[in-house]
């Protein structure tokens, strides 16, 4: 698929991977909506943007919401090409101390939201023979200690996105699942986090495998033109998951949880 004068409607895009996607598909030519919840930050997103951009203030997991998103990009462009479920939320800490509320929240966001805009969406999709993009994680492929929820809902994202694909191939809709490892944006930040707990003090041996946003954006755009079912960024994590998932238990609880159990136990 050419991006140029497409119309597609981006979810997370006041910040992260959702900001450099929105940059790069501008200069690509495609017209956008912007959608999340910080107004101002998109605002200030579409004056550096220039371009055929408009944005709207939103919560993905809010059904009103989402239909606002699809309506406005309709009424503005009239048509819609391609979907971007990039919003998403994470959580870092046990499941023996998740703190259930925030656990609802990230997975109102990550799953339902995808859901939601992606219903909405339909319609309009149909008429193009669009595309779908749904944002998941490496995380999803293996489970990371003290990101469990939130790497199934990543691990639903992914189960989402392959019957997705199959129910509405006779419509003519591509669906392209993308697997990000981890990037180099606020979602660390962002995050929803067991209270007390320096997560930082974990980032030594993860800097070495993170990604810069503006490669990413470049990775999903190449998957959109490509027309790709798939695209995981960290290709090897499947293979040695599936081959020696022992080894991997063995590091994470060398990396991830003597450290954690050395500070807080
Ligand atoms: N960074 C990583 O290491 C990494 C790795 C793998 C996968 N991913 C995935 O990549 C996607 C983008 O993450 P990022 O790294 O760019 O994170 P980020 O910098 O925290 O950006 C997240 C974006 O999602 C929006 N958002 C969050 N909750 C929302 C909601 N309920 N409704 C609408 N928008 C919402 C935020 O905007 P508002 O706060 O303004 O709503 C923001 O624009 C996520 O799906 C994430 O799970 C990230």
């Amino acid at each position: 698929m050419k991006l140029n004068d497409k119309v597609v409607l981006l979810t997370g895009a006041s910040g992260g991977i959702g900001s450099a996607l929105a940059g790069l598909l501008v200069k690509k030519g495609a017209r956008l909506a912007l959608m999340a919840r910080n107004i101002k930050r998109l605002n200030g997103l579409r004056e550096d943007l220039g371009g055929n951009v408009i944005v709207v203030a939103g919560d993905v997991g809010d059904e009103s919401d989402a239909e606002k998103a699809v309506q406005e990009t309709i009424g503005r462009f009239k048509r819609l090409d391609v979907l971007i479920n990039n919003a998403g939320v994470a959580y870092y800490g046990s499941i023996e101390r998740m703190n259930m509320k925030s656990f609802g929240i990230m997975m109102k966001t990550n799953v339902h939201g995808v859901i939601n805009m992606i219903q909405r969406s339909l319609p309009y999709l149909k008429k193009t023979k669009g595309m779908i993009v749904n944002i998941s994680s490496v995380a999803g492929r293996r489970a990371i200690p003290m990101l469990g929820a939130y790497s199934g809902s990543k691990s639903m994202v992914d189960a989402i996105s392959d019957a997705l694909r199959v129910e509405v191939m006779g419509y003519g809709i591509k669906v392209l699942n993308f697997c990000p490892p981890e990037v180099d944006t606020g979602f660390a930040k962002n995050a929803f986090k067991e209270s007390g707990v320096d997560f930082e003090a974990q980032k030594g041996i993860r800097r070495i495998m993170t990604l810069k946003p503006g490669r990413v954006a470049g990775m999903i755009a190449k998957g959109i033109e490509k027309e790709k079912r798939e695209v995981v960024a960290m290709k090897s994590v499947q293979p040695v998951n599936y081959l020696m998932p022992g080894v991997l238990d063995r590091l994470f609880y060398q990396f991830i949880m003597k450290p954690y159990w050395n500070r807080y136990s």
